[in-house]
């Protein structure tokens, strides 16, 4: 007689076999619940993030300096609302609903990218998050594209097409800023100052520290470690910076020619866990928000409902 035991394990072997081989997991393919349980914690924090996100650039969307720039921000944080969609959808398919993901973010329970609890001061914040957090985000993200599950890499492909146009347009602002007047280039300097700490935090604790790391990597839920892809990010970020002719925020930076990469400072580890566990500058601001949006959507989520039902009543009396 084969045990349940004994067929778990072979599940999980064969499990394995398929990740190994490269093959995606569907959801409705048998799956370990670890394996479960994890997707649903990084792939919600990760739509809570894209939702979160909008709030420091929407705090701009009335100031932008154009007609233009209003209408490219506009259309930058109603992508973020997008890919926060997808991202909640493609989580969906694992068992959790929309609405217990909501509570464990507005809770406290789930995380969110710890850089969106930094405020946005000047325009040029905008153009750094586009070009260094969007940047950041995507440096992560690509290697996402080829992640083991198989709705999280497919919606990744999207999401990476529409942030390299969020990073081109953030870079953009800073070029116009970092070459146009003495007081415009200061501001550039300063968001360069303030964001290029926090981004280098997004990509989460040193591998060493990484709670998750070990069995993402196993499962290919993550193709890259976090210090590998942040080493990525700050090697590119070099010659972004020259070519707008900003002092790098990093003194210590320096090319090391054996690793075939640049050495850097060390992170303030302490802000960052501060940060990440509820204390940054905005976190309650951001909740308290999220929370009173949420509740103002009520009456939209109602009548979503019953619209739903009123078409699958007639769907159902058609077919009767
Ligand atoms: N902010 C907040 N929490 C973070 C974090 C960060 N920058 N980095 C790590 N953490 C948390 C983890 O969530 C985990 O907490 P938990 O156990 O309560 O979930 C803890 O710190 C330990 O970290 P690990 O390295 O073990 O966690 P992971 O293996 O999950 O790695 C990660 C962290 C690299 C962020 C990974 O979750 C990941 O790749 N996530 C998907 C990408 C993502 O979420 N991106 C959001 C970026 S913002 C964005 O895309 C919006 C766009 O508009 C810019």
């Amino acid at each position: 007689m084969i045990t349940n035991t004994a067929q778990e394990t072979e599940l999980e072997l064969l499990f394995q076999a398929k990740i190994d081989t490269e093959q995606k997991i569907e959801p409705k393919d048998w799956m370990p619940d670890a394996y479960r349980q994890n997707l649903i914690r990084q792939m919600s924090q990760h739509a809570h993030s894209e939702v979160i996100g909008m709030q420091p650039e929407g705090n701009w969307i009335t100031r932008a300096p154009s007609l233009r720039r209003k209408a490219v921000l506009l259309s930058k944080v109603q992508d973020e609302a997008g890919h926060g969609l997808y991202l909640y959808s493609a989580t969906e398919t694992l068992g959790i609903s929309r609405a217990e993901m909501i509570t464990a973010l507005q809770t406290g329970t789930a995380k969110y990218a710890s850089i969106f609890n930094y405020p946005t001061q000047t325009w040029g914040d905008m153009g750094a998050i586009g070009w260094l957090v969007d940047g950041a985000a995507i440096c992560n993200q690509v290697s996402l594209q080829r992640t083991s599950y198989g709705p999280y890499a497919r919606s990744m492909i999207r999401i990476c097409k529409e942030e390299s146009f969020h990073q081109r347009q953030g870079y953009q602002i800073m070029i116009e800023l970092a070459h146009g007047t003495p007081a415009q280039k200061e501001m550039a300097q300063d968001s360069l100052n303030r964001f290029y700490w926090p981004s280098l935090m997004m990509f989460g604790p040193h591998d060493s520290e990484s709670a998750h790391l070990a069995r993402s990597m196993k499962w290919k839920i993550k193709r890259e470690t976090n210090d590998d892809l942040r080493q990525k990010f700050i090697n590119q970020t070099v010659s972004q910076i020259n070519y707008l002719g900003l002092d790098h925020p990093d003194k210590a930076l320096q090319w090391n020619e054996e690793r075939g990469h640049y050495d850097s400072s060390e992170l303030n580890w302490d802000e960052f866990y501060s940060v990440i566990n509820g204390n940054g500058h905005c976190n309650r601001q951001r909740i308290q928000h999220h929370v009173k949006a949420h509740e103002e959507g009520a009456w939209v989520r109602e009548a979503t409902a019953a619209y739903n039902l009123k078409k699958q009543l007639k769907l159902a009396r058609d077919a009767a």
